[in-house]
């Protein structure tokens, strides 16, 4: 049994991180703001603190008080746009209460830390699917911060020992049956397509549908958040028994999804027709982004179960059109 600080555990995919470690039976102290988060996102079988990761005495308190023996850190600030107009927010929240975190680690003699990275860390790479060798050129301050913390964790392990494993993917999909994605405003597709479905929202937007794929229209990563927490809990096994400093990236594994198989996907699941709009392509939208998981597939034969996009448009609980408005807060 280990004992587990979720930062971010509220969140969408903290809350499922959450959910599969206190079913493995693990015990689990969720520290989140709630800025993002949800108060009833958090499983029952886990404790609670609502506390910012910026103030330094409160962090150390948590690790102490609940003796906890890694860190899954997953708190942040992640949107691509916002940190475009808003740099000072990512950088304060994305890497100084990051260092604020592992500084009150290193106070509490907690050396090992699984993170949440993106693979917008590798910017616009040249060769599909990426590789962890890539070039990382983020090409956005969400990014750019999510790197600066990767390597502050690279001299972290140098200096002090501090072991982690950075998860690098694109885009989280799918649910559980208690959780799912609640962000407002939505900016990821899937959920997007889902609220259009619903009558929740106008139509979707399709920025080109003229690259070179197979229907015309950018190819994506999709992995499902059952699978995201899956790689978390191998990540920290293997942290418990190996301690190493290493970068992960998590992909579905196949071809990827063009949007127009995710909107096709949706029309499925819900039997609905999904509105839509097309417009021309976006400065700066790479034809095709794909993750290659070979390394952690070598390293902890991890591979994703969910690879169905059927599977990965439905929302939390069993259905979807009877709980629409459960998915908006
Ligand atoms: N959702 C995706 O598709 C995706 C893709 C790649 C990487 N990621 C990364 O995965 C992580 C989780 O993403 P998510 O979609 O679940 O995000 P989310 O916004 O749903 O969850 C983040 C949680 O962190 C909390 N938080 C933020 N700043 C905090 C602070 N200073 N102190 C305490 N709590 C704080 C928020 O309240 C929220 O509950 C993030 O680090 C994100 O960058 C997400």
């Amino acid at each position: 049994m280990m004992r587990i600080l979720v930062t971010g555990g509220a969140g969408y995919i903290g809350s499922v991180v959450t959910e599969q470690l206190v079913e493995q039976g693990h015990a689990v102290l969720v520290f989140d703001n709630l800025s993002k988060g949800h108060r009833d996102a958090v499983v029952d079988g886990a404790e609670f603190v609502q506390a910012d990761l910026r103030d330094y005495a409160e962090v150390v308190r948590a690790l102490r008080t609940f003796d906890a023996d890694a860190v899954v850190h997953l708190a942040a600030d992640s949107l691509v746009g916002e940190s475009m107009t808003n740099p000072a927010k990512y950088y304060a929240n994305n890497v100084v209460a990051g260092l604020t975190l592992l500084g009150a680690m290193k106070a509490a003699a907690v050396d090992r830390m699984v993170f949440s990275s993106t693979a917008a860390v590798y910017g616009e790479p040249e060769r599909q699917p990426v590789e962890e060798t890539a070039p990382t050129q983020p090409t956005n301050p969400y990014g750019e911060t999510k790197l600066a913390f990767e390597h502050a964790l690279r001299w972290h392990y140098e200096a002090y020992g501090m072991a982690s494993l950075s998860l690098r993917y694109f885009n989280a999909a799918g649910a559980t049956g208690r959780n799912g994605e609640r962000h407002w405003p939505e900016t990821h597709l899937i959920p997007i397509v889902l609220q259009a479905a619903a009558g929740e929202s106008g139509p979707v937007t399709i920025f080109g549908d003229d690259y070179p794929t197979r229907d015309g229209t950018c190819v994506r990563d999709y992995i499902h958040v059952q699978d995201l927490a899956r790689a978390r809990v191998a990540a920290l096994e293997s942290l418990i028994n190996a301690p190493a400093c290493r970068a992960y990236n998590l992909g579905c594994g196949g071809m990827g999804y063009t949007v127009r198989e995710v909107i096709d996907a949706v029309e499925r699941v819900t039997r609905r027709q999904v509105p839509l709009r097309r417009a021309g392509r976006r400065p700066g939208d790479p034809a095709v982004l794909v993750a290659s998981s070979e390394r952690i597939r070598c390293d902890l034969q991890w591979a994703p179960r969910f690879q169905n996009l059927d599977e990965m448009s439905r929302r939390r609980g069993d259905g979807w059109a009877s709980r629409t408005n459960q998915t908006v807060s």
